[in-house]
């Protein structure tokens, strides 16, 4: 019989469609929601020690092709955050939540996850990996020697299972070993791609911050390329993130490598049943090829 589910750092998701950082993550209400539209896990808003503003607006643009934001890792500061999560864990005790995390260095990440992890969560994710905030996420995460750095003293301080999520970056295999070999127990490819709009009228930069990061639909040939490049490397679990607007892109991304995917413009183009849209039309494709278990597609591409 045909199932959906799958198992990543010792996590069960089902459906193997986890909610990505930064799209609803933010209050125990909005996770909740999302949870009712079909996903099989949160992750939740980076969080970091301290509250941040963020960047100023405009913070979101639409493209023909996907989304533009320069957000700046907006969050109230993992001490307050902590509060929603207990919400969270009142309203659901059953899907797996992920609180992901930001900091600037090793030693701010270690204490960050240990706090984070008082609050229940079940993993912890280190975004190595944002392109628009100064000194955090991209500009560690292109770092082979620093994301391992990382990756080790947050291992040495949680109890947990940790994800790396990672850069779209040329070596992000290279990226991908270094963690591996630094304890991470899966690795989150992609998050967002650094990019740019210019506005003709104004003829200055759209975005407050003037770069952001670039998701959705144009992005996905991208994480696709990132997946399995990581995949002909790594031993531990991946989770496909980028441009999965449709069940196809998601088994576009299984057959690359990936055990499950991160979803998170698609709630724009789809609305928040989206997960449920896209686990429907992924079981009606493996349903037609005679498919029953997402495992029997994981690498296949690479055969
Ligand atoms: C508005 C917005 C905010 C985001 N905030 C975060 C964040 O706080 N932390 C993070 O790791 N990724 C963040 N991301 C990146 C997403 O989690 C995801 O990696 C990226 O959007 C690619 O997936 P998608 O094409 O399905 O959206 C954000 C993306 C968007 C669009």
């Amino acid at each position: 019989m045909l199932t959906l589910h799958s198992k990543v750092a010792g996590l069960h998701f089902e459906p193997p469609l986890i909610l990505a950082s930064g799209i609803l993550g933010q209050t125990s209400s909005s996770m909740f929601i999302s949870l009712k539209g079909g996903f099989g896990g949160i992750v939740t808003k980076s969080t970091g020690l301290e509250p941040r503003e963020g960047h100023q607006n405009p913070t979101m643009l639409e493209l023909d092709t996907g989304l533009i934001n320069a957000m700046g890792l907006p969050n109230q500061g993992v001490d307050i955050f902590k509060e929603e999560l207990k919400e969270l864990f009142q309203m659901v005790d059953d899907v797996p939540i992920i609180g992901s995390i930001f900091a600037s260095d090793e030693e701010q990440f270690a204490q960050l996850a240990a706090s984070m992890e008082e609050s229940g969560v079940h993993a912890i994710e280190l975004n190595l990996s944002c392109p628009h905030a100064k000194g955090y996420g991209a500009a560690l995460g292109n770092d082979p020697e620093m994301a391992g750095t990382i990756v080790l003293n947050v291992s040495e301080s949680v109890n947990l299972p940790v994800l790396a999520k990672l850069p779209p970056a040329d070596n992000i295999a290279e990226i991908a070993l270094a963690v591996q070999g630094a304890g991470a127990d899966g690795i989150v490819a992609v998050n967002t791609l650094k990019a740019m709009a210019i506005d003709v009228e104004t003829r200055k930069p759209f975005l407050g911050n003037k770069v952001g990061g670039y998701s959705g639909p144009g992005i996905k040939p991208v994480g696709l390329r990132c997946v399995y490049e990581t995949y002909s490397e790594v031993d531990i679990p991946i989770i496909g993130c980028g441009g999965i607007n449709t069940g196809r892109d998601a088994l576009e991304y299984v057959l690359a490598g990936a055990s499950a995917l991160e979803i998170g413009s698609a709630i724009y183009y789809r609305g928040k049943k989206a997960p449920s849209k896209i686990s429907n039309e992924m079981m009606e494709i493996m349903a037609q090829e005679g498919i029953d278990t997402l495992e029997e597609l994981i690498g296949v591409a690479h055969d």
